[in-house]
């Protein structure tokens, strides 16, 4: 009996099992389809497209992995992370590892590190080719060293021998031991990546919404003991706790767990304070899977209450900016549009409750919603949580481009082009793109502080202000996959009405 790997197409393995074939007797041949390798991470489906941006008949793509590396000053090993180019073209989550693409060939070749008996012994075994094989979608699997002969080998075959690296500082290491000197193309392949990674497949989402699954369960754990919690680091712990426990061993990015004013803080990370006193919690985080990110916020009292009016309103105010900037989203839309349709509403809203003064057209153009709301809508999502894309979503084709506010201090010039109208050459939405849309209301007492010396503080009334600081800052954070007719949220963590009943039941009132 033989089994014959096919590895050599990116479709699901098929593992042939056939008897052997004699004249005179009957013979079977058995077609099994390998479950576990359909879920293969698509490799090179990824390595196909990233060369067909190129626009080339050949070449060769090389990558390298994160190398292992100590911590400053330390025999201890940094926390290791793959590089996320590199995963998106091997799907390997393991480090030391190398990488080549013959574009003319269409051969996507993983080197693993080589075996070490003494590191095997301390850290346990590292990738063994015939496992690499099998687990991943690559034509073939070499030991580290055989790289050098590999490159060798291939550049003596190829007329003009060009290989494609992101950077000039990460050329292949081997090339120089055996006297070669090809030539390298360092500017082509991270826009190609770039371009490729910034439409997510059906595998890749497939990833997202996974991490999305643990991080609902994650906030979720946190609702139904928030109202026992006595402090920021309860609200951490949990959120952590429960993301490992379900196999989620990174997080995404730092966990967020602010409470009161510090929520006004965008990026707090020391959760670390008594909760006593406090009206609401901002919780910005979210697991990754298997390299993939998600990124959710919720912000919610510490009882099914809400602990004030002021903190509902804000609340309900962030929730309507969501909600109508979400129902807006398909291929097409310029993101940017939405962003500052989020401002407008901010800044009716705020009009509303005496904050502010004047009207939406006379505020609209000074920028002064951007005390309060002064962080984007939202970004692309992926390998990384604020991932890579060709252009930015928030992006204006000139800074200068339709700049208002004429009276405009020197100071306020970097928030008002901010705030500048969309225009045609501001990038859409593509079907494919995962986006968050996470739009807030903060009340910082340094932002105020600075608005109140400069252009903005006759628009701002800074007693109405005062009731509002206590409340700190609410935003809220779903994952949104653009399609061509809308969207589709991945994100199912409870916010509104639902948070509260979360709330309201585990704390059995
Ligand atoms: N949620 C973290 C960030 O977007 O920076």
């Amino acid at each position: 009996m033989t089994a014959i790997r096919d590895n050599t197409t990116s479709s699901p393995e098929v593992l042939l099992e056939a008897c052997d074939i004699d004249q005179d007797t009957d013979y079977t041949i058995v077609l099994r389809i390998d479950y576990d390798s359909m879920n293969k991470y698509p490799a090179k489906q990824h390595a196909r497209r990233v060369a067909a941006q190129f626009n080339v008949t050949g070449g060769l793509i090389y990558l390298t992995g994160q190398q292992t590396r100590l911590l400053e000053d330390s025999d201890q090993s940094r926390p290791f992370r793959q590089r996320r180019y590199f995963f998106y073209l091997s799907g390997v989550d393991e480090a030391d590892c190398h990488l080549t693409y013959d574009i003319r060939r269409d051969k996507l070749i993983l080197f693993v590190p080589n075996f070490d008996v003494r590191r095997a012994i301390w850290m346990g075994p590292t990738l063994r080719p015939e496992d690499a094989l099998s687990r991943y979608d690559v034509d073939g699997v070499e030991y580290f060293e055989a790289l050098d002969q590999y490159l060798a080998h291939w550049s003596q075959n190829n007329p003009d021998p060009l290989i494609y690296v992101l950077h000039e500082s990460q050329k292949p290491p081997a090339v120089f031991a055996v006297g070669l000197e090809p030539q390298y193309d360092s500017s082509k392949l991270l826009p190609a990546m770039d371009a490729c990674r910034v439409i997510k497949d059906d595998h890749e989402i497939g990833l997202i919404k996974r991490a999305n699954e643990v991080t609902t369960a994650a906030h979720t754990a946190v609702l139904q003991n928030v109202s026992r919690m006595q402090n920021e680091a309860e609200i951490h712990g949990t959120f952590l706790q429960t993301c490992v426990s379900q196999g989620a061993h990174s997080q995404a990015y730092e966990i967020i767990a602010a409470s009161g004013e510090n929520a006004a803080t965008l990026h707090y990370t020391k959760n670390n304070e008594l909760l006593k006193g406090r009206q609401l919690v901002c919780l910005d985080a979210g697991a990754e899977w298997n390299c993939y990110a998600c990124d959710v916020t919720r912000t919610f009292p510490l009882s099914c209450q809400w602990p004030s009016e002021e903190a509902r309103e804000i609340y309900e105010i962030v929730q309507l900016m969501q909600e109508e900037c979400i129902s807006r989203i398909k291929q097409g839309v310029r993101f940017r549009d939405l962003h500052l349709l989020a401002h407008d509403i901010a800044i009716e809203q705020l009009l509303r409750l005496g904050i502010l003064r004047g009207t939406v057209d006379e505020l609209r153009p000074t920028g002064v919603s951007m005390v309060f709301f002064p962080h984007g809508l939202g970004h692309h999502l992926g390998l990384e949580v604020h991932d890579v894309s060709p252009e930015s979503i928030n992006a204006l084709q000139n800074n200068k481009e339709g700049l208002q506010g004429e009276n405009a201090v020197e100071a306020c010039m970097e928030f008002l082009t901010e705030m500048s109208p969309c225009t045609q050459s501001a990038p859409t939405l593509k079907a494919g793109m995962v986006l968050t849309v996470e739009p807030g209301i903060y009340f910082s007492r340094l932002a105020l502080k600075e608005a109140k010396r400069g252009f903005w503080k006759d628009l701002i009334d800074m007693d109405v202000v005062e009731r509002y600081i206590p409340v700190g800052g609410v935003r809220i954070e779903d994952d949104i996959l653009v399609t061509k007719d809308g969207y589709e949220n991945l994100t199912t963590a409870p916010k509104g009405a639902a948070m509260l009943e979360v709330i309201r039941q585990a704390a059995g009132v």
